[in-house]
């Protein structure tokens, strides 16, 4: 059984999706904590599931390297096989992408490497462009650079806000994350850095 720790900052609707797929006793990955950097409303899925978590806030620390060791910290306690930033928007340091890769994975709203960075979807709306999409990657030093493991087109459609735009990739993001998470259980898909 594949072991998670999962990190968000918002609603997390994604880390919803996956505490649901996980629950499912055939599905080979279980959630064992989930964090934050913030008091994110998201945390209360994981509560609701009745798992673990904490938050490491980001305006507590005094650099992104400080705010890092604490998370990795929290994060060692539970020995996770994988850690999936799910929303987290926050870069994590090098150290603690070292500490991982990797077997660190994150979502993105939009075709990467089209739109990196923390405002995904309103770059795509702002580049006019007539189809996004959706990616799950191995997290790198870099903004969204790491090797891609499963992406998605998503169309835009005129008159589309931020918001609408964003609600249409949501649900893709989330089926091809539980399916990465998936196939990295059964080691169907190998990670490499
Ligand atoms: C998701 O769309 C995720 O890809 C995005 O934040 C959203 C979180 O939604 N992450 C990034 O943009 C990271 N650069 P949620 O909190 O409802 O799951």
């Amino acid at each position: 059984m594949l072991t998670l720790a999962v990190l968000i900052s918002g609603t997390g609707s994604n880390l919803r999706a996956l505490l649901d797929a996980a629950s499912h006793p055939d599905f080979p990955a279980r959630v064992v904590v989930v964090g934050a950097d913030r008091e994110a409303e998201g945390l209360a899925h994981a509560e609701e599931f009745g798992i673990p978590t904490f938050t490491v806030p980001w305006g507590s620390f005094d650099s992104r390297e400080a705010w890092g060791e604490e998370l990795a910290r929290e994060l060692d306690v539970w020995t996770p096989d994988l850690v999936v930033l799910s929303g987290l928007m926050r870069l994590l340091p090098a150290s603690v992408v070292a500490r991982y890769a990797p077997r660190i994975i994150n979502t993105h709203p939009a075709y990467l490497p089209e739109f990196p960075g923390a405002h995904g979807v309103r770059d795509a709306l702002a580049a006019g462009v007539t189809q996004t999409g959706a990616s799950v990657i191995v997290v790198d030093d870099g903004v969204d650079t790491g090797p891609i493991l499963a992406q998605e087109r998503v169309p835009v459609h005129p008159g589309d806000t931020e918001h609408s735009l964003h609600e249409r990739i949501k649900p893709v993001e989330r089926r091809l994350l539980i399916d990465v998470v998936r196939r990295i259980a059964t080691g169907e898909l190998a990670l490499t850095g």
